[in-house]
């Protein structure tokens, strides 16, 4: 009951669709085959109970679990001896043919837009070039820090604001795709053989790296009106690339939009879940951006979750392949075991 109101969709609206009410969350976990959610299994105040603590043996979940992140190893624990069967979302390998199945991109899409549209509102100044009767004003600038699905999605909306953007990825494939979206591209000075890691993905660097990097990027940074961070290493801590003594040298007026926040942030003065000025900078933290664009990310992620159990269904059945990549990477736990590679590895099992 009322699950939807938050994304605009009303109980009635889901009775059309064939589906019955129940009033309390509990009930729903004791009667669903599936539960699908968009957040892992949390402590339910309501009635005082962990989520798991409602689920049964034979249950099947899909939703994001991070299940390597060290706050989750109990949590996923108590699941599989539970007997559920769980799939996390951020598990779904990045391949052509899961593509459609992949609610991380589409949550990253939703971040990278909303995250620009955010900075834009804060930032001090018009961000396209205008020519008024006083005369001529320059467009902004916009830097994006981590070039992944999010820092695409906010270079070109950035471009199409009408500002000048920059970009800085440690590796070489993500500042190629920047500068085919009309960045200029700034050298991080980190070589490709360290930058770069298993499955083509961007590696933790060592600590005088990091600081070789956050050199390289500081004269480039003072310069912008907007910095965008969305530099990650999956499954571990963001990077630090903006110090205190950097945010220090930067315009007053300006904006750190830093999306890295549920990972630690991209820049150390960060207020997580919230904004704040320091240094005469607004440095934004805000938490589950795509939360702020209801309907379209529900729209993505519901099409997301329903390709995802088509794919796993066959004859109104489940039938898991787990010789199948995309079920042996998002597989969490199945038969009382915890199956999760990067999990297990987090665990030490
Ligand atoms: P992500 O969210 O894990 O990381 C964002 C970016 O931060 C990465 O480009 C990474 O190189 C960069 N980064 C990490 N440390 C950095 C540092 N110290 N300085 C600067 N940048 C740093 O990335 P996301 O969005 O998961 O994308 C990763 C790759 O996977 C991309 O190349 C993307 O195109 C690809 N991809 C492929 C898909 C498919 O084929 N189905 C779907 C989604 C992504």
């Amino acid at each position: 009951k009322s699950a939807g109101e938050g994304a605009l969709f009303s109980d009635e609206e889901y009775v059309k669709e064939g589906a019955k009410i129940i009033e309390s969350a509990e009930e729903i976990f004791e009667k669903a085959e599936i539960i699908l959610k968009v957040k892992e299994p949390l402590f339910n105040e309501k009635f005082g109970k962990h989520e798991v603590d409602m689920m049964h043996k034979g249950q099947y979940l899909i939703t994001f679990i991070h299940p390597a992140s060290p706050v989750n190893h109990e949590m996923v624990k108590n699941l599989a001896a539970k007997g559920v069967t769980a799939i996390t979302l951020d598990g779904i390998p990045r391949i052509s043919r899961a593509q459609n199945l992949d609610a991380l991109t589409s949550m990253s899409t939703c971040a990278g837009y909303k995250g620009i549209l955010m900075a834009a509102n804060h930032v001090s100044r018009f961000l396209p070039q205008m020519f008024t009767a006083v005369g001529k004003i320059d467009p902004a600038k916009v830097m994006v820090i981590g070039v992944g699905v999010a820092g695409l999605q906010a270079l070109a909306t950035a471009k199409r604001l009408g500002a000048v953007t920059y970009a800085a990825d440690i590796r070489p494939m993500a500042s190629e795709q920047a500068g085919s979206l009309g960045a200029n591209v700034v050298d991080t000075t980190v070589p490709a053989e360290l930058a770069v890691g298993e499955g083509g993905y961007a590696n933790r660097l060592p600590a005088d790296v990091l600081i070789q990097e956050q050199k390289a990027l500081e004269a480039t940074i003072r310069e912008m009106d907007i910095v965008f961070c969305s530099a990650l290493i999956p499954g571990k801590l963001a990077p630090i690339i903006i110090t205190e003594e950097m945010v220090k040298g930067m315009k007053r007026g300006s904006v750190i939009v830093d999306i890295s926040i549920d990972q630690g942030g991209n820049c150390e003065l960060t207020p997580a879940g919230g904004i704040e000025t320091k240094h005469g900078v607004t440095i934004m933290g805000v938490k589950n951006i795509p939360g702020e664009l209801p309907t379209s990310s529900t729209w993505m992620f519901s099409n997301n979750v329903y390709n995802l159990v088509k794919y796993i269904a066959k004859d109104g059945k489940i039938a898991l392949d787990r010789s199948d990549e995309v079920i042996a990477k998002s597989l969490v736990c199945i038969d009382g075991e915890l199956v999760h590679a990067g999990a297990r590895e987090a665990m030490g099992i």
